[in-house]
């Protein structure tokens, strides 16, 4: 007999979910130091127009694909289209990639969140590191020295435990299941990180001389120079975090999908997860600029932003350990619910592709990734002399995962949904005509069109072909 399948057992608990993977370090550390770099409201805008009209079309695709191919990434393809079952795979190993590469910087939050219950930000030195380690995480600058960061060198060389301590974590929760594993746990900690959000914009509003910080992030602000050059960097920028953000591109939010019930709406469901997700990146701004300003600080110093404006900020005020303690928490259950729905994307296919129980097929992938994430953690250390296309192991998971996989997929998925499958999935996001919504077309042509296009570009400039090109 077939096994019965997992569901989520409700619709609030598949939208938290599906928030929960969105929900990460790109919207409260990427999200505000991108508004600063890029004039404060006018990243916010075209923001907001990217995410609703590009990021909303593919992740109403990857809900509808996953919904109707009732399977792991490569099953559901194959449901669709036998042939196209090529894409399922890549998805599964741009995921693989991804959560080697996500785990580490995952266990920096944790190793971070328990440093903090030490008063250890308190120390003027600690959070310099804190500040490396993630702009090593997307190849940034180290805003102490002006230097571009060369992955996690000495930091992650002596911390692959807090990957496995965190991996470990997270393949329990898997392990247990899509309702009472996954389900539960985003449907505690979601409503936690928000709280947690919520007490540090109102500590970030209440400060004195903090008001400037709302005029600088709700008003525009261009740097000098041609508008028209401001406007295309502001955009490529934006367009790039859209996909990120929302998780798309990487089969999760197809996989998670998967599990979802006939009988809900996607596009409310979608709905809800754009709307989430961009609320906690703006009130991630929220709980930072005004401390900026309050303080003194330079609104566009780039990914260090948070961590040497936060631990500055945690340092002065009353009651800092506290603060700094809650924003690590928030930070560690923002990457467990991110790192989780990676995971699940691999194990849900090692379970139905190779007829594994759930618990054997958690485990099996779990030592996969455990050790390629070791690898990458002494790839910043003793292995730093094994080099793949000129990168460390680190950064090679990064370039697979980031540059090269989600640009590549995400054209597969949009082309896909919009060119070939199209008519199937309309009966997807309508439940078989019972709903109806009266922009499919624009949404096809944004699918067929749009989408691609701006894959297409993300693949050539972040996969350094570009550089080729024009040298
Ligand atoms: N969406 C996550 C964030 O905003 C990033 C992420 C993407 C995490 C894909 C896991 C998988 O931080």
């Amino acid at each position: 007999m077939a096994k019965i399948r997992d569901n989520w057992g409700s619709r609030a608990t598949f939208i938290l979910a599906a928030a929960g993977s969105a929900i990460g370090l790109g919207n409260i550390w990427k999200f505000p130091y991108m508004v600063g770099n890029n004039g404060g409201f006018a990243f916010l805008l075209m923001y907001l127009i990217i995410v609703f009209v590009v990021g909303f079309s593919v992740l109403l695709a990857e809900f509808a694909i996953g919904r109707a191919g009732q399977g792991n990434a490569v099953q559901a393809f194959r449901t669709l289209g036998k042939k196209y079952k090529i894409i399922g795979y890549l998805c599964v190993i741009v995921a693989l990639f991804m959560a080697s590469f996500y785990a580490p910087v995952a266990g920096w939050a944790l190793k971070y969140m328990i440093w903090s219950i030490s008063g250890l930000f308190t120390d003027a030195n600690a959070s310099i590191g804190y500040e490396k380690i993630f702009g090593a995480y997307m190849g940034m600058k180290d805003v102490s020295t002006g230097n571009t960061i060369q992955g996690l060198s000495s930091f992650l060389g002596s911390s692959p435990a807090f990957a496995v301590i965190i991996l470990l974590i997270s393949l329990v929760i898997i392990q247990i299941g899509i309702k009472n594993g996954i389900g539960k746990v985003n449907t505690v900690l979601m409503p936690l990180l928000f709280g947690i959000i919520i007490i540090l914009v109102i500590r970030g509003l209440t400060l004195k001389g903090g008001h400037a910080g709302i005029v600088y992030y709700l008003t525009p602000h261009f740097k000098e120079g041609n508008i028209l050059v401001n406007l295309l960097k502001v955009s490529t920028d934006a367009l790039t975090h859209a996909f990120f953000s929302l998780s798309i591109g990487y089969g999760i939010m197809l996989t998670y999908a998967s599990y979802m019930s006939k009988e809900d709406s996607i596009v409310r469901s979608a709905t809800w997860v754009v709307v989430l997700d961009t609320l906690i990146a703006f009130l991630a701004g929220l709980m930072i600029f005004p401390a900026v300003f309050a303080y003194h600080l330079e609104p566009t110093q780039g990914p260090g932003l948070v961590f040497s404006t936060m631990p500055t900020l945690f340092k002065q005020m009353a009651g800092g350990t506290i603060f700094a303690f809650l924003f690590f928490l928030a930070l560690t259950f923002a990457a467990i619910t991110s790192l989780v729905s990676i995971l699940e994307v691999v194990i849900t296919f090692a379970e139905e592709e190779w007829k594994l129980s759930r618990k054997v097929a958690t485990w099996a992938i779990g030592i996969v990734v455990i050790i390629l994430a070791v690898l990458a953690g002494l790839g910043n250390g003793p292995l730093s002399n094994i080099q793949i296309v000129g990168k460390g192991i680190f950064d090679f998971y990064d370039y697979i995962a980031e540059a090269l996989g989600i640009p590549f997929v995400g054209t597969c998925i949009s082309l896909f949904a919009g060119w070939i499958m199209f008519d199937r999935l309309e009966k997807e996001l309508t439940n078989n005509g019972q709903l109806s919504y009266g922009w499919m077309i624009p949404l096809k042509w944004t699918l067929r069109i749009i989408s691609p296009a701006v894959c297409i570009y993300a693949f050539i400039t972040g996969s350094g072909l570009w550089s080729l090109v024009s040298s």
